[in-house]
């Protein structure tokens, strides 16, 4: 079954920008999981721009479903993981400039430090994802890591200027798809996906979970959290 994981770093971004208690993301995971969510997604960035450290620890200890935290492969990061545990981590490229989460992680270029901290989670019982490219060498130095999964990164796809890039971004995920399944990975994808792109994502075989954040939060704001989930859940399925 494909699942949802909602990302709810932007419930923060409205919060911090008063740097003020409301509203709180907590709250939002509470909601989502009631609106079907699968799981729940945070990314505690290096500059504390949305999610703080005490999201994390009390997401930790109220979300039901499961837990993914995305974070920079950085030593400060990889010791908040060990010590909270999620239920896995997605290792994300993070520039302090960028907007959002803007490529995906270079696995070949930077294969000795990423492997490393692969496998310091990892003997820690947190299975590790590592957000990519559907590109041929990123998905078998993925494999190479031993990560367990993989996120494609939907970003191009999401934003193909026209329908005939949209069918070669889609076609690059499907065999990304193909060649991390054959690889022994699983597979998730995120970034981008809104209402109205993400059923041909959600249609390719063997995809496990989709990452879905701002457009969701998005909704929220205008018609409450659990609606916003659960149609999303519907869009997934071509149905809304
Ligand atoms: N997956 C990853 C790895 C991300 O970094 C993000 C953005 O934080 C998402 C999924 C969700 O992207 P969006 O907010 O565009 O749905």
């Amino acid at each position: 079954m494909l699942t949802l994981g909602v990302n709810i770093d932007h419930v923060a971004t409205i919060r911090q920008a008063r740097r003020t208690v409301e509203p709180d993301p907590i709250a939002a995971a509470v909601l989502a999981e009631l609106g079907g969510a699968n799981g729940i997604t945070a990314h505690l960035r290096e500059d504390r721009r949305h999610i703080q450290d005490r999201d994390v620890r009390l997401l930790r200890e109220t979300v039901r479903t499961h837990l993914n935290l995305e974070m920079a492969a950085t030593e400060e990061m990889v010791a908040i993981a060990l010590d909270i545990k999620p239920d896995y981590v997605t290792l994300v490229p993070e520039k302090r400039e960028e907007v959002t989460t803007e490529g995906g992680l270079d696995i070949a270029g930077n294969f000795d430090r990423l492997k490393e901290v692969v496998d310091q989670l990892q003997s820690a019982n947190i299975p590790v994802s590592l957000f990519i490219d559907a590109q041929e060498t990123q998905i078998q130095a993925s494999g190479n890591t031993n990560a367990k999964f993989i996120e494609l990164h939907t970003g191009k796809y999401a934003d193909a200027p026209n329908i005939t890039v949209r069918q070669q971004e889609l076609e690059a995920l499907r065999q990304g798809c193909e060649q991390a399944l054959n690889l022994g990975l699983r597979v998730n994808a995120g970034h981008g996906l809104t209402y109205q792109n993400v059923y041909p994502v959600a249609c390719l075989p063997g995809m496990e979970e989709l990452n879905i954040g701002h457009t969701i939060v998005s909704r929220a704001v205008l018609v409450g959290m659990e609606r916003a989930v659960r149609e999303m859940k519907l869009a997934m399925r071509g149905e809304f």
